[in-house]
């Protein structure tokens, strides 16, 4: 196991008190598996991996769980244990790729200073890596584009610098947050198989989130599926598409196009408004929205059980 994650709750105060982004999630990662986190908009997937990495914006705040990587607490981590962690064992690509990149520095240089800081290797000897982890994202002439600046790059381009700065400590985690939103889908096609590609040389586990279901099903081994900060089911990608139990699942794999098979069902909208988190039921927060919903529903607590463990459900139903 090279995560887990137990009981995590991270809040954000709003007008009627703490809104829970992150409301009681766990989570385990086994060591090079790719885990997609699925959910809409607002649910709460940013959140729990800025958490991870001790990375919540203020004014929010962790206000209890445990975050265990490798075996060691990281909520105990003090700045300069987090050095060692973040960028070199945790290696993150966030949302947001124009601002991930220093506009001033030659972008060569940044992946470089990775190397130098993270590792402590020598500027020398970085810049040649730094040039060879070009290559490896498939940047074209790589010892030229050491010395361009984000803005002289396509979308893509710049994907695939953050790519290679997030790898370049070979670490042990990625937790890449939506790395393709931006690009059309040749690109981003060729950037997930690319994340993917990497994920199994260095041997690392991957968080991917996205609100894509066909991403997730195309590049995941397991998927947690996020719902008003609650994770409300978790499985393989198989159990997930295949038999999902959580009835927000079924829900949304309703409400998703296909382009395959001959069903004439059309398209099912998930009923109702998005979930204010400032003012959720009692009970489960899927509750309104739901077509099984009933009494009961209140006093579900969202702990997550199933007949197996590898397949669970936070609906009791
Ligand atoms: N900076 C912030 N200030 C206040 N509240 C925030 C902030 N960031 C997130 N939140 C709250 O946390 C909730 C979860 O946010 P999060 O960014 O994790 O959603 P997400 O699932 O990543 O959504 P998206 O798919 O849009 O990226 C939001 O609905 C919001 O209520
Ligand atoms: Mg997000």
């Amino acid at each position: 196991m090279i995560l887990a994650i137990h009981n995590l709750c991270t809040a954000f105060p709003g007008p009627n008190g703490l809104i829970l982004a992150a409301n009681q999630v766990n989570l385990q990662l086994r060591s090079g598996v790719t885990l997609g986190l699925l959910g809409e908009s607002g649910s709460g997937k940013s959140i729990t991996c800025r958490s991870i990495v001790g990375l919540v914006p203020k004014p929010g705040e962790i206000l209890n769980g445990e975050i265990e990587f490798e075996g060691r607490s990281l909520r105990r981590l003090d700045s300069q244990g987090w050095r060692k962690v973040r960028g070199s064992k945790i290696g993150m690509i966030f949302q947001d790729p124009m601002s991930a990149l220093n506009p001033t520095h030659k972008i060569g240089n940044q992946i470089a200073e990775v190397l130098t800081t993270k590792l402590g290797i020598p500027r020398r000897k970085a810049v040649t890596e730094a040039i060879a982890l070009l290559t490896k994202v498939g940047i074209a002439s790589p010892s030229r584009h050491f010395h361009s600046y984000p803005h002289e790059l396509s979308g893509g381009m710049r994907q695939r610098v953050l790519i290679a700065c997030a790898i370049a400590a070979k670490p042990r985690l990625l937790i890449a947050d939506e790395p393709t939103t931006a690009l059309d889908v040749t690109v981003q096609a060729q950037i997930l198989r690319l994340l993917i590609d990497l994920k199994v040389e260095i041997d690392m586990a991957m968080i991917l989130i996205s609100h894509d279901f066909g991403v997730v099903a195309q590049y995941c081994d397991e998927v947690a599926v996020m719902y008003a900060g609650c994770v409300v089911e978790y499985g393989s990608v198989v159990d997930i598409f295949e038999n999902p139990l959580h009835p927000y699942t079924k829900a949304l794999l309703r409400s998703i196009p296909k382009l395959t098979g001959h069903e004439d069902r059309g398209l099912l909208p998930i009923k109702g408004q998005p979930p204010d988190l400032g003012q959720l039921p009692t009970g489960c927060p899927f509750a309104p929205r739901c077509d099984r919903a009933g009494s009961a529903c209140s006093n579900v607590d969202m702990s997550l059980s199933g007949a197996n463990d590898a397949h669970l459900s936070a609906c009791p139903f």
